[in-house]
């Protein structure tokens, strides 16, 4: 339902999007995952159709997007970083002006919008004004505005930013019954609690997508590099580890010190390197996966 070949984007001497090849089946949740500016809203605008690729093809619903840019527009929804929602208008305006603009009939209209304020449980506030709402609240209001034209692709740019914890989960209620649905779902979250809940994740660096698997999967191939530190001052812990060959970094978690270390760095050698701190094997959470891999790709562009 989305494949990205070769695509890059330029903009003037920065290259915001570097030769990024992707495919996306249908149903599928797909998390993009990256610092700022780390190129994912170039991404997503490119695969809405707003910003034309310097380089490659970017193909959606089986369409290329720059040439049937009419077509595909039907079948994609694109909830932007800053969607725009009228704030003097009512929950129920906001969406009726959405699908005005989307020339729907009334009747789908009507049965869309009450079908929707149900999934959401928005049904409450449909005459709150929309600057009214909790930040969730917003969220879920310009997901309803994005899903009224029924579109089969969704690209969504960090839709639960500054969202609650339970807002979120919330959120990716509607959206995993969406794609059970058969929605095809391009996330961008700068959490990575839903990184974790995607079905497969993409992460981006400088431009680069420099990982891209399942949850499970980029947890199990980063395994052999993490390790937790016990010792009895984590600060010096942390100076020493620091300081060894082979160490990518480590950082403060709790009582201990997550380390991540090089792709070929022996564990023993590390410990003797810092005089006395063990290394216990860790099972690594998405954030550990994440700090790795950053680092790791630092190291690379450094070298
Ligand atoms: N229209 C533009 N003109 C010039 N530079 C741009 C433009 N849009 C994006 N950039 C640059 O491209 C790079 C990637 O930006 P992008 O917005 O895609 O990153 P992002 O991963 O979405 O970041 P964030 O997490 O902060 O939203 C940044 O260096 C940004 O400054
Ligand atoms: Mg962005």
């Amino acid at each position: 339902m989305i494949a990205l070949g070769n695509v890059s984007r330029r903009f003037g001497k920065l290259e915001a999007v570097k030769d990024l090849t992707l495919e996306i089946r249908q149903g599928e949740i797909f998390g993009l995952v990256g610092p700022d500016g780390a190129g994912k809203t170039t991404t997503l605008r490119m695969l809405a159709g707003l910003l034309d690729p310097t380089e490659g093809t970017v193909r959606v619903a089986g369409l290329d997007v720059g040439r049937n840019l009419d077509v595909v527009k039907d079948r994609i929804g694109y909830m932007a970083q800053k969607f725009g929602l009228y704030g003097d208008l009512t929950v129920e305006e906001n969406m009726l002006f959405y699908s005005d603009l989307f020339g729907i009939e009334v009747e789908l209209r009507d049965r869309l919008m009450n079908e929707f304020l149900q999934m959401t449980r928005m049904a409450p506030f449909r005459t709150r004004p929309a600057a009214k709402l909790s930040g969730g609240m917003k969220q879920k209001l310009a997901l309803m505005c994005t899903l009224l034209h029924r579109p089969q692709v969704l690209f969504l740019d960090e839709p639960t930013n500054g969202v609650d914890p339970l807002s979120r989960r919330d959120f990716w209620e509607i959206l995993y019954r969406l794609a059970k649905e058969g929605m095809t779902i391009l996330v961008s979250t700068a959490y990575l609690d839903e990184a974790e809940r995607c079905d497969r994740v993409g992460l981006m660096h400088k431009g680069r997508l420099i990982e891209c698997d399942s949850p499970d999967a980029l947890k199990s191939r980063l395994a052999h590099v993490c390790f937790l530190a016990k010792y009895e001052d984590l600060r010096e812990a942390r100076r020493r580890l620091l300081a060894a060959p082979g160490v990518l970094e480590a950082v403060p978690a709790g009582a201990a010190v997550h380390v991540y270390l090089e792709d070929d760095a022996r564990r023993e050698d590390v410990e003797r390197a810092t005089g006395g701190v063990t290394l216990r094997p860790l099972q690594p959470a998405m954030e550990d996966v994440f700090i790795a891999l950053i680092r790791r790709e630092e190291r690379r562009a450094a070298a």
